[in-house]
């Protein structure tokens, strides 16, 4: 696939990394300098190249969304016309000093972003996961057991393509259901986070969804 990375930052510029060595063809884009992107590239391999939104939107089979909430729509701005993309995000309603969710209960960030881009498909995914764990995820994909990654949108092709993409990183592609249920997902983020950074599990928890026997 070709992909466009919207924030090359600790989850895309990880994501983009493992994309990329993966055989997929990656465009990092949205830095604070061009020459952050480029050696994000060089290091990715010969599959990545740097560039701007615009150009990492362009022919791509699907977007990830990984910048902080209050630079969703300058990013955004920047990719221009998203209509009929895949846009799987990871970015979540934090407000500025990262302490609580702007948007839930009621909705969440990626309903919110479904509504900013109509004609776009939806799917949130990754943000359930300290970036920590992308590459040791990665490295052991091999594992039968392995860790669950849960993600949701309403439309099933666009699903399809992100449970390819957490399936190539190592994770079992979990299926939460329709766009709402990120209601429960983001916030569920937030309980991996606490745990992650400040339990005593540290940055390298995953977790795994097993169904008990009845
Ligand atoms: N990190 C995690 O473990 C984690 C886990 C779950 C969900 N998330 C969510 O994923 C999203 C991304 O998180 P992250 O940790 O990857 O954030 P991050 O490391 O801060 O990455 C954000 C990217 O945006 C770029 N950026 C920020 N301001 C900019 C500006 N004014 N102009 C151009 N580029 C700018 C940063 O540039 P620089 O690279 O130059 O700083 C960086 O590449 C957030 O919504 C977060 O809530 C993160």
């Amino acid at each position: 696939m070709r992909l466009g990375i919207l924030g090359s930052g600790l989850m895309g510029g990880k994501l983009g990394t493992i994309f990329a060595r993966a055989g997929h063809e990656v465009v990092f884009s949205y830095a604070r300098s061009d020459g952050k992107l480029k050696r994000l590239a060089r290091a990715a391999g010969k599959k990545a190249r740097a560039g701007t939104p615009r150009e990492a939107a362009e022919d791509a089979d699907a977007l990830l969304l990984a910048v902080h909430w209050s630079r969703v729509n300058d990013v955004l701005k920047q990719a221009g016309d998203l209509s009929d993309k895949v846009i799987v995000s990871c970015s979540l309603p934090m407000n500025d000093d990262d302490t609580a969710l702007v948007i839930a209960h009621t909705s969440s960030g990626s309903e919110e972003l479904a509504k900013r881009l109509p004609n776009a498909s939806i799917v949130s995914a990754f943000n359930t996961v300290p970036s920590e764990v992308l590459f040791g995820v990665y490295e052991s994909r091999r594992r039968t057991k392995r860790p669950s990654l849960v993600y949701c949108g309403d439309d099933r092709a666009a699903k399809k393509v992100c449970a390819e993409l957490i399936r190539e990183v190592g994770f079992d592609p979990f299926d939460a259901g329709p766009l709402r249920i990120a209601r429960y997902t983001e916030p569920f983020a937030l309980l991996v986070a606490q745990l992650a950074y400040e339990g005593k599990g540290g940055p390298e928890l995953a977790y795994r969804f097993e169904r008990s026997k009845k």
